[in-house]
């Protein structure tokens, strides 16, 4: 089932203060004269125009962009500074598909559809077309990618390659090789739709042969002239297919994220399918006339040419781009050289995975070296370029406001489920991707960063773009600027940081980034404070505590994990503070490399891991944890409301409420479970500390965090282990098994266990067998199902939540790698 992960928005009713004076104009007293009335009159008409241009003002910071220069001028990702990157598989929602990496291309994309009884067209990743298997098995981020998919019998292997030439990030090949899946077998009849788009700009021009849209010219400003051609379809040793038959389709459409409803609409099974010596058969094709826009209600944006080809598996079919200022290629690339360029992409890519992660010297077998490539290649291939703004709204402002028109160049944690940016999923995808292509991630960081406002904020989720936004409820669209999110990408910047290469080209990086980094940081040392010193608070909790059992903390990114029952501005969040001593230490050392004044950081640094202050403000000696701290009550429960009718009337439903049976006090919040570890997690303990000793116990406890699959997230000791918050809202970091915050346990583990100290050797196994339970139950559960998974049941070990999910569960790759 869809859960709303991280989706929701804090549902927070817009505040009216104005906070400048609204009509504060000055009184008039009475008996004056009609001068000063007038005056008066005057004066209060300033005032209220003053007064509404200090609010106009405030509620327009959200939507400032900050003064610093771009980390990535204009231009510096286009196809003439960075071709290599210019066209990508950036559109990670597609099951296939392509883009360049600029703000309203033409896109191209594949669309499938298996004959059957019950045919269904395919487009988007979508969970509920239930799909065994697909995925990314190699792809190197770069320049090729393969890509198996399963559906109902049938096996589709999509390639793309790229070469590069001209001007205008040079041309692309793909090849989809379709069989069935058995030996032997047979699958329906299948038909390929390949289809080019325009988003606003830009124009087509089919050339045809009868039906058959042989090829596709056209023009935009970013790609210069280009074409497409469409190859006849050729079996698996290339030889022409004996039979096809031929469909294509002009449109218009409102825009891409209505592609799908377009070629839906012109399906009709009017047409026979005709092979010589077969049987004919009716199939479903595209009509050759255009579907009007205004059958879809909206103005048409997006011009769309679409080829489609029915046929008989097993078949390689081939797509050709080819960019008009590539002069002088040598032949296009198909068939025997494309055979040759995509084996010699596979070569190069299995070489440099084993020099990244070196898992064949490891002794791992080579299924598990697949696996863990597919892994890493799901990363890269789920890599998006989106474009647009999100909808944002400030405490100032009734209304939501456009934000900032922009670019985003970013992994994402799930193709069908989350296929956009989340800030902090990022800092984790890009523990992996640094390793394996630190300029890369460097440049996303620059992305994300060039996200901000004036104040300071990026919106922790980012959706850009007609595409992102059909797959976001409207409910959950709007950002507020009072959220935050784990500044993980300091995790991802310490990690760039201890590169070996840092050279002059890394610290003019760097020195670009830097005014932003500061803003970023004083955004939350400011916006996010505590009661107490040098203590930190997540802000936009759900207000209504009525309605949940445990009001959730979605900025957090730990959604429902227990927090003190009744948010108050006496709560002190002890993960909070471990991240801003993460990020205070990174700042200071990007201060120091770069000779800027450092000391504020440091000594920020030091005084967040102190241990001794942090015992005093976090740690719960009767609980014997680390904890939150606020208004709590561990007696909570949801209750059916009884609700009283007159007799003879229909007794209504009755909804769930909270019921406090013991009042809350200020005290430490009783909840073991990874809110509790971020001391050790992110590596402040001290190796001497007794404390250390006791979170190792916890962790290895089967009664509290220890299961054969990995850490659970809540202690089966907790009161809220595996509750259900609302009905409708089931446990959700309430258990669960999560691959990030298992990355960092393993991670401080393996460091804890170089440290002298008293519990060194109690890390060290830990380490082993924690790491060893997380790369079995990981491999089993993708080998079974096909899938890497958001989260892992602690009582089964099975994937749960939405799959596929190669965001932060694609750490794996760096715990068989013992990368930290
Ligand atoms: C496509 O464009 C390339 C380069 O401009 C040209 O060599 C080729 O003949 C064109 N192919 C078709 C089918 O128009
Ligand atoms: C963070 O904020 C506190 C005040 O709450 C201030 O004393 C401290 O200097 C700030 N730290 C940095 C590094 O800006
Ligand atoms: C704790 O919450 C209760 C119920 O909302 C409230 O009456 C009380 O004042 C709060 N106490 C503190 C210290 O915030």
């Amino acid at each position: 089932m869809a859960r709303e992960r991280r989706r929701r928005g804090p549902e927070k009713a817009a505040r009216r203060d104005g906070g400048a004076g609204v009509g504060a104009g000055p009184a008039a007293r009475p008996g004056r004269g009609w001068a000063l009335l007038a005056l008066a009159a005057l004066g209060l008409a300033a005032g209220l125009a003053y007064g509404l241009y200090g609010r106009w003002r405030l509620a327009r910071r959200v939507v400032t962009p900050h003064p610093a220069p771009r980390v990535l001028p204009a231009g510096t990702t286009g196809p003439r500074a960075a071709p290599e990157r210019f066209w990508g598989s950036y559109r990670p929602h597609v099951y296939f598909g392509m883009r360049p990496r600029s703000p309203r291309p033409p896109v191209a994309g594949l669309m499938w559809l298996l004959q059957t009884a019950e045919p269904q067209l395919r487009h988007t990743c979508e969970q509920s077309d239930g799909l065994p298997r697909y995925g990314w098995l190699l792809h190197d981020g770069l320049r090729f990618g393969a890509q198996e998919i399963r559906d109902r019998g049938l096996v589709l292997r999509t390639e793309f390659v790229k070469r590069l030439g001209g001007e205008h990030g040079g041309d692309w090949s793909w090849r989809i090789t379709a069989r069935p899946e058995g030996v032997g077998d047979q699958t329906s009849l299948l038909s390929l739709f390949f289809y080019v788009a325009t988003d606003g700009q830009g124009t087509l021009q089919p050339h045809l042969e009868g039906t058959r849209l042989v090829s596709v010219t056209g023009t935009s400003e970013e790609l210069g002239s280009f074409n497409i051609t469409f190859h006849k379809p050729t079996t698996e040793s290339g030889e022409a297919l004996k039979y096809a038959s031929y469909n294509h389709l002009d449109a218009r459409s409102p825009g891409l994220h209505r592609l799908t409803d377009v070629v839906k609409n012109s399906l009709s099974n009017r047409f026979v399918y005709a092979a010589p010596g077969g049987p004919k058969r009716r199939y479903f094709a595209v009509h050759t006339f255009p579907v009007l826009s205004e059958e879809l209600g909206q103005a048409p944006h997006s011009h769309l040419l679409l080829h489609q080809v029915t046929l008989q598996p097993p078949c390689h079919v081939e797509v050709t781009f080819e960019s008009g200022s590539f002069l002088g290629r040598p032949g296009s690339l198909v068939g025997r050289a494309l055979t040759e360029e995509l084996a010699h992409h596979v070569a190069a890519f299995e070489q440099r995975f084993e020099e990244t992660f070196a898992l064949g010297r490891k002794g791992f077998p080579l299924q598990q070296q697949r696996f863990a490539q597919a892994a890493l290649s799901n990363m890269l291939g789920g890599m998006g370029y989106f474009h647009g703004h999100s909808l944002v709204q400030s405490a100032h402002s009734q209304q939501p406001l456009p934000y900032l028109e922009g670019s985003l160049f970013t992994a994402v944690p799930s193709r069908s489920f989350f296929p956009r940016g989340f800030l902090w999923d990022e800092g984790f995808h890009q523990l992996l991707l640094a390793r394996w292509d630190p300029a890369l991630s460097r440049e996303v960081i620059a992305y994300w960063l060039d996200l901000m406002n004036v104040e300071g904020w990026i919106p922790r989720e980012q959706i850009l773009g007609d595409e992102a936004r059909a797959k976001v409820p409207p409910e959950f669209i709007l950002q507020h600027n009072e959220a935050a999110n784990p500044p993980t990408l300091f995790l991802a910047l310490e990690q760039l940081l201890r590169e070996p290469a840092q050279g002059p080209a890394e610290l003019a990086y760097l020195r670009r980034l830097y005014p932003r980094l500061r803003t970023w940081y004083e955004w939350y040392n400011s916006t996010q404070v505590g009661p107490l010193p040098y203590t930190f608070r997540w802000r936009g909790r759900d207000p209504d505590t009525n309605l949940f059992l445990n009001p959730k903390t979605l900025t957090s990114g730990l959604d429902d994990y227990p927090r003190a029952s009744h948010p108050s501005p006496a709560e002190r969040h002890l993960d909070l503070r471990c991240w801003m001593a993460l990020a205070s230490g990174v700042m200071a050392e990007v201060a120091e490399q770069l000779g800027e004044p450092a000391a504020e950081y440091r000594l920020m640094q030091q005084a967040l891991s102190d241990n001794a202050q942090l015992e005093q403000q976090h740690w719960a000696e009767q609980l014997g944890m680390f904890a939150d701290y606020g208004n709590h009550s561990e007696a909570v429960v949801l209750e059916r409301e009884k609700v009283r009718v007159p007799p003879g009337r229909p007794q209504p439903p009755a909804r769930l409420v909270r019921v406090v049976r013991k009042p809350p006090m200020l005290q430490f919040v009783g909840a073991l479970g990874y809110v509790s570890l971020f001391p050790l997690l992110l590596q402040l303990l001290q190796p001497s500390s007794p404390h250390l000793g006791r979170i190792l116990g916890d962790m290895r406890s089967e009664q509290k965090l220890w299961t054969p699959y990995g850490l659970r997230s809540l202690a089966p000791t907790s009161p809220l282990y595996m509750k259900h918050n609302t009905e409708h809202d089931p446990p959700y970091w309430r258990g669960a098994i999560w691959v990030n915050m298992n990355y960092l346990a393993v991670r401080a583990l393996h460091h804890y266990a170089r440290r002298e100290g008293p519990y060194r050797h109690q890390a060290a196994e830990l380490y082993h067998e924690l790491r060893a339970n997380l790369l079995s139950n990981l491999y089993r559960q993708y080998a079974e199902s096909g899938y890497l998974w958001e989260q892992y049941s602690d009582s089964t070990g099975r994937g749960q939540g939405c799959y596929p999910f190669t965001g932060w569960s694609a750490l794996v790759v760096l715990l068989m790698a013992e990368e930290y």
